[in-house]
């Protein structure tokens, strides 16, 4: 029998800085922990047993995995080939932050066997970076960017954030000329969310920091779309572009509702149609790995029915330009997601926020801008 696709993510919780916008699980000024920390995630590796399964991506992630040593990633990328089979062309990305990554760092990224590199840039005006709490300025992006070419990783995505306070349309268009300049492989746009306990929603509530309107943000997003579709990019996602082939199979796996486990503080998982996610606590994390409790750290999300497997793949296929393949629909659940879902795809196709092509169902430009509405017919 062949063996199932898995994907595996890594979360390393540390950072120099927070950035003022940031919720994820990421901590700064907790470096005195990262050794257990490993040494944690390393038996976490070691606990699990999945013969049947092939390892086809992988993805260290956070936080800012290049801010702690290089040797502890290759720690666990060597921990991960000793106990999974890891496919041949199995892609292999790290998160990088300008200002914590080195030459040194990259080339060792390198020998490990990591053959894509995601740096989070986020705006190319210093003030604006200054203004969000990045610890790093343009310049020690593109010193970065240009190290890594020079040790061979030369699969690149780049992070940008639109809709910063004080971000103009201006800004926009000239940062998207110099990225696209660079020539990276895959872009990533997010939109600026204001979580809730930041200090960016702090500084907004005071009225120090004032955001683009949503007009004008749209209008960024329009533009930066426009731009790289004209310079050869493939909008493939809501928030992605890339070039021709160059996807990112770590997204295209989630978004395609395949397996995939989760190490380390707040990662999740999917398998056996579970989703699970690990406790976001470093020292409970570290002490119940040490006493062997492994299963104190894990709290089930979702034992998925078929009936929610069906409108999550809906849910999260949606996110693709390309959207849900009806005949991929048909061969996964052997029913046809248009009549299963008559009544919703009506209501959102009268709203013209989706339409239904041949064999694809997909979002409208409408739908890419309201995407969240078009999320809730399928909670
Ligand atoms: C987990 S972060 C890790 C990358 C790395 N630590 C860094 O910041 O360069 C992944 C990406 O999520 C995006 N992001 C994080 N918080 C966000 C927010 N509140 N709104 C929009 N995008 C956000 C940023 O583009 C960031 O690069
Ligand atoms: S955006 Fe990246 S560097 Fe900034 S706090 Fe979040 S994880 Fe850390």
């Amino acid at each position: 029998m062949s063996k199932k696709e898995l994907g595996i993510y890594i979360h390393i919780p540390f950072c120099k800085q927070k950035c003022y916008y940031c919720d994820f699980v990421s901590f700064a000024n907790r470096t005195n922990c990262v050794k257990e920390y490993i040494e944690s995630l390393i038996k976490e590796i070691e606990n699990y047993k999945l013969e049947e399964y092939i390892v086809t991506t992988i993805y260290i992630g956070g936080g800012t995995p290049s801010y702690i040593e290089s040797k502890y990633i290759e720690k666990i990328i060597n921990k991960i080939k000793e106990k999974f089979e890891i496919d041949n062309q199995c892609e292999i990305t790290i998160e990088v932050n300008p200002g914590t990554v080195t030459k040194q760092k990259l080339e060792k990224y390198k020998e490990s066997g990591i053959n894509r590199i995601s740096i989070g840039l986020q705006t190319i005006d210093n003030n604006l970076l200054k203004q969000i709490g990045r610890i790093h300025t343009y310049e020690e992006f593109i010193k970065t960017y240009k190290d890594a070419q020079i040790v061979g990783l030369k699969n690149i995505n780049i992070d940008l954030i639109i809709g910063i306070p004080n971000q103009k349309l201006e800004d926009i268009e000239k940062e998207i000329k110099e990225v696209i300049k660079l020539n990276p492989n895959h872009i990533s746009t997010y939109s600026l969310i204001v979580e809730e306990g930041t200090i960016l929603e702090q500084k907004i509530q005071k009225k120090e920091y004032k955001l683009p309107s949503e007009e004008v943000e749209r209008e960024m997003y329009w533009y930066i779309k426009k731009e790289l579709e004209k310079n050869g990019y493939i909008h493939y996602e809501i928030s992605n572009f890339s070039k021709k082939d160059k996807m990112s199979k770590h997204n295209k796996n989630c978004w395609e509702q395949k397996e995939y486990i989760g190490l380390g503080v707040a990662a999740h998982s999917y398998i056996d149609n579970i989703r699970y996610s690990n406790i976001e606590d470093i020292e409970k994390y570290i002490s119940n790995i040490k006493s062997k409790n492994f299963q104190k750290n894990v709290i089930i999300q979702e034992r998925q029915t078929a009936e929610d497997k069906k409108k999550e793949y809906m849910l999260l296929g949606l996110r693709k330009i390309e959207g849900v393949s009806i005949r991929e629909f048909k061969n996964k659940f052997n029913e046809n997601p248009l009549f299963k879902f008559k009544e919703e795809l009506e209501k959102l196709k009268k709203d013209k926020l989706i339409e239904i092509q041949k064999d694809k169902i997909k979002l409208t430009n409408e739908g890419i801008d309201l995407a969240n509405i078009v999320w809730e017919e399928f909670v």
